[in-house]
């Protein structure tokens, strides 16, 4: 077995949790849970805080966990809890692949991309300051260390993976020092280890953006840094059928946290309809990761059947409402469960 932290979150997060737990536990994960809060969830459990110490030495000491959404007020109260998380763990990749499904028709047919995004710097330092009433200013933070660590990452997953281009996407013709900076750094990683094995390519990214919804079939690794990664990561989502297909990972050195793209959809939440099928995907990252970086038994094959299951249960019209099915959360939880070979 092996231990990892779950943290369920707020809003729709402990109802996708649930039902992902189900499917990993049916599908034989050998995951021991260690449960721990954050959020919201944190303080109406009495914590001072909404990211308890223990939560993250808890993910630090596994080294692994998997994360429901947590929700962050608009314009005002408590800063982020997923940006804090990926600081205090020092989470500086998150990964997110980006893939059409079978029996989810969409636009493209052909999406196969995996973004990159830089997860501890940029705007999201959260320095800003209200110099007098009326005039704010945010400060980007770009360093070279960061810059040519998550560089680094995107191109030795990219070659792991078998991936042949990385687009790397940024704004330097405005923000010179910032974007520039991100971008010499990608390039003096391609051009020192990755020259032969990759094409490489420079995107400003509005450009990329029209790029990526007129032909999303011509990008492969994209790699930017957090703010236009936190933005992309959404767009792309809508080319495959939305934010309840698309997970995500968040890779540091000592540890990495699994969760979805989606946040804790306030909208739906309580009402048993959202889609756990974000965060299920997240859980056959976090086997593969276990698989390769752990070599834990069985975790292969459990990521394997539980991907086929619901890839199977997809074809067969299992779906939820935001696909435009009519099963709710542990619905689909129960026609996976089913369709585990
Ligand atoms: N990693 C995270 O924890 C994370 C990520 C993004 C947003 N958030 C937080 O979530 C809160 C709500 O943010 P938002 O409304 O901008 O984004 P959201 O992703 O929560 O929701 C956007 C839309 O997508 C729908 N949706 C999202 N996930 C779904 C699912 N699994 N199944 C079906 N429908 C789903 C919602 O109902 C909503 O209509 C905010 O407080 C935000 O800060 C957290």
């Amino acid at each position: 077995m092996t231990k990892a932290v779950l943290i369920e979150g707020d809003g729709i997060g402990p109802e996708v949790s649930r039902a992902t737990i189900r499917v990993l536990d049916a599908a034989g994960a050998g995951m021991e849970w260690e449960r721990h809060l954050a959020g919201v969830a944190a303080i109406e459990a009495g914590h001072a805080k909404t990211l308890p110490q223990e939560t993250v030495d808890a993910v630090v000491r596994t080294g692994i966990a998997l994360k429901g959404p947590c929700t962050t007020p608009v314009g005002g109260g408590f800063s982020s809890v997923n940006v804090a998380l990926r600081k205090a763990a020092n989470l500086y990749a998150a990964v997110r692949p980006v893939r059409s499904m079978p029996g989810v028709p969409t636009r493209y047919s052909d999406v196969d991309l995996i973004v990159v995004r830089e997860n501890t710097e940029g705007l999201y330092a959260g320095i800003e300051n209200e110099i007098t009433p009326g005039v704010v200013t945010s400060l980007k933070v770009a360093t070279r260390p960061a810059c040519l660590r998550i560089a680094a990452y995107a191109m030795r997953m990219a070659v792991a993976r078998g991936r042949h281009k990385v687009s790397v996407f940024h704004k330097a013709n405005i923000m010179k020092l910032s974007d520039g900076l991100f971008i010499r750094c990608s390039k003096e990683v391609w051009e020192s280890a990755y020259k032969d094995r990759l094409e490489y390519e420079e995107l400003i990214i509005d450009a990329a953006c029209m790029r990526l919804v007129q032909d999303p079939s011509r990008f492969d690794v994209v790699l930017m840094e957090n703010l236009y990664g936190d933005v992309i990561s959404d767009l792309c989502a809508g080319l495959v059928g939305g934010l309840g297909v698309t997970p995500g990972a968040n890779i540091g050195e000592q540890a990495s946290v699994f969760e979805a793209v989606h946040g804790s959809a306030p909208d739906i939440a309580g009402k048993g309809v959202a889609n756990p099928l974000a965060l299920m995907m997240s859980g056959v990252m976090m086997l593969n990761h276990l698989a390769t970086t752990r070599d834990q038994p069985g975790a292969k094959e459990a990521a394997t059947r539980i991907r086929d299951a619901y890839n199977r249960a997809l074809l067969d019209g299992c779906k939820t409402r935001d696909l435009g099915g009519s099963l709710g959360t542990e619905g689909f939880a129960d026609a996976v469960i089913e369709r585990l070979a």
